[in-house]
């Protein structure tokens, strides 16, 4: 928009005083007149409802290029529009009424009317800009914030009594509505804090309405201090709990729904980013410190965009692999099921059937039995899935191993132990499994070894050793094993590990033709196993050793070991 009638919208604030003023004016001089039986002579107001005629009209056109702007609540928006154009109509006529001496009731209660029509139209104005609770809010004084911060963490019951029955509208809607980014596969879960993802998300979405400069809904979300204090309907969230929780509810609100957040006319956030806004509430909203979060790559896809990729579940037509080995479209009702509990559901790909599904934001409720309930009619689409942090038990490891086509499962931070790890053997399919924060040990690493087509196993804070997960990493020498040990994990302070000289590789060792490879591959000297930079030629064959010092050893008497490298 042009930025000068940007500016002409601002004004608004300031205009819209004008015809209150004028009309309050002519309503005084015409009511006391009529008290004092000396009323006024009417060209004065007949003066006064033109004067008021075109302040309203200032009013109103500023208010329409206000409204160009976007972000305002739409219904209240129209209301407010037409209570004001009500108002000037009935200012028009009280520049009739006033010619005529005669009309002098008349043109009393068509005062009366604007008067009325402009207290409506100011109220419902000062609920844009404040919020609609706000000119009663302090009748219902709420709970001081020290006492919400007490609560908050034990909250599962929501704390927030609107939340429920929104909740519910939210399942209302039967068509599969997420404001899917081109679906693609889910982010994979990293260690990150509020200020790497949580606090970026919210300024690319959320911060131009809820920040510095405006407050709608007497929300802000750009400080900690904003998002703890929360809006004008109380609490933004619950930490622990992401279902309950009023910002995330506003944005999985259908996008026609009034109450979604951020405005339909706005970029919406991915399915993926909604959900590390849940994980990170469910994880307990931390601001400091490192939590595992499952980060999406930031999508700024306009409305339009987003509307046309929104997911439908259609028989795909592509001959992709996924696609091909399932080409039905999963059961309605049991999608509809699975948000009704909040939890997430996507297909992993746009037009394909697979599913992407995410206990996330319900997860401190689902049990063995939901979990069932709610996956069985599924088993066929389930390609990732994560019930971190649920209640599931060893129970869970027979329902997943009747899933075919599931490449990914998540079950951190649960019961399940090494029992779940045998049951497994059925997903044939699994390439990640994270096993953080169980009770899975080394009896299970021989589970572990037998998935085949396991690329990544997650399993710090597991009770697998060293040697376990040695043996695991002997055993399947591709698979990826995630300890713990990484940098990310690693204190800041720490210092980086020492480099000796003895480890840098000797000149042209990585470069060794193939005919010079050890003949062996264990130490003749040691027994421990080869490092092809450790090597000397003796009866012109290749001899391997484990480290410099060994062949000086076999050096002093070749013949020694000559038994060893038969
Ligand atoms: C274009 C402006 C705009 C953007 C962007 C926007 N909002 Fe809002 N938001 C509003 C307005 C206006 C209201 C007040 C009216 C209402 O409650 O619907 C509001 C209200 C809210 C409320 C209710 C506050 C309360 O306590 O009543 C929440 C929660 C909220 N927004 C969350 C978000 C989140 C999360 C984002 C970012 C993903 C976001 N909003 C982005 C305009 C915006």
């Amino acid at each position: 928009m042009n930025e000068l009638l940007a500016v002409a919208g601002r004004f608004h604030p300031l205009l819209l005083h004008l015809p209150i003023g004028l009309i309050a004016a002519l309503a005084a001089l015409e009511f006391l007149g009529a008290l004092r039986r000396t009323p006024p002579p009417l060209t004065v107001i007949a003066t006064l409802a033109t004067l008021t005629q075109l302040a309203a009209a200032a009013a109103i056109a500023s208010g329409l290029l206000l409204e160009q702007e976007g972000g305002y609540p739409e219904a209240l928006a129209d209301r407010h529009r037409n209570f004001a154009l009500g108002f000037f109509a009935v200012c028009v006529v009280i520049g009739r009424l006033a010619k005529h001496e005669q009309r002098r009731g008349q043109l009393r209660a068509a005062i009366a009317v604007a008067l009325a029509l402009i207290a409506v139209a100011g109220h419902l104005g000062g609920s844009i800009t404040h919020g609609d609770d706000f000119l009663f809010a302090p009748l219902e004084r709420r709970a001081p914030p020290v006492d919400r911060l007490v609560e908050a963490p034990a909250a599962t019951a929501p704390s927030n009594p609107v939340a429920e029955p929104r909740a519910a509208e939210l399942d209302a809607s039967s068509e599969v509505e997420y404001a899917a980014a081109p679906a693609s596969q889910p982010p994979a879960t990293t260690l990150s804090t509020f200020d790497e993802h949580i606090a970026p998300f919210f300024a690319q979405n959320c911060t131009a309405c809820h920040g510095e400069s405006k407050r709608k809904g007497r929300l802000t979300m750009h400080t900690r201090e904003g998002l703890e204090r929360g809006g004008a309907s109380g609490p933004a969230f619950v930490a622990g709990n992401a279902g309950a929780s009023l910002l995330v509810e506003r944005m999985r609100l259908p996008l026609d729904d009034e109450e979604h957040m951020p405005p339909a006319d706005k970029p919406q956030p991915s399915a993926a980013q909604i959900a590390m806004i849940e994980a990170w509430i469910a994880a307990g909203a931390p601001f400091e410190g490192r939590i595992e979060l499952p980060v999406a790559p930031a999508v700024s896809a306009p409305t339009a965009q987003v509307e046309s990729a929104r997911v439908e579940f259609a028989p795909s037509q592509r001959d992709g692999s996924s696609a091909a080995a399932s080409n039905s479209a999963p059961p309605a009702a049991a999608l509809e099921a699975l948000r009704e509990r909040l939890a997430h559901v996507q297909s992993v790909a746009q037009d394909d059937p697979l599913l992407w599904i995410d206990f996330a934001a319900p997860a401190a409720d689902i049990d063995d039995a939901q979990a069932r309930a709610l996956l069985e009619p599924l088993l066929e689409h389930v390609a990732e899935l994560s019930l971190a942090r649920t209640k599931v038990t060893d129970a869970i490891g027979e329902l997943v191993a009747r899933m075919p086509r599931l490449r990914r499962l998540d079950l951190r931070a649960t019961a399940v132990t090494d029992a779940s790890l045998a049951a497994l053997a059925g997903a044939a399919e699994l390439r990640e499994l994270v096993l953080a924060q169980t009770a899975v040990s080394d009896a299970g690493v021989e589970a572990l070894s037998k998935l085949a087509k396991l690329e990544r196993v997650v399993l710090w804070s597991t009770r697998i050793s060293a040697s376990g997960a040695q043996a695991l990493a002997a055993s399947r020498p591709g698979l990826a094993l995630e300890l713990g040990d990484a940098p990310a994990a690693a204190a800041l302070e720490s210092e980086s590990e020492v480099k000796f000289t003895s480890d840098a590789p000797l000149p042209g060792a990585g470069a060794l033709p193939a005919a010079l490879a050890p003949v062996n591959s264990v130490c003749p000297v040691s027994g421990s196993p080869v490092n092809p930079k450790y090597a000397v030629v003796f009866e012109a064959r290749v001899i391997g050793f484990c480290c410099p010092n060994c062949p000086k050893e076999f050096w002093a008497d070749p013949k020694a070991f000559a038994e060893k490298l038969k």
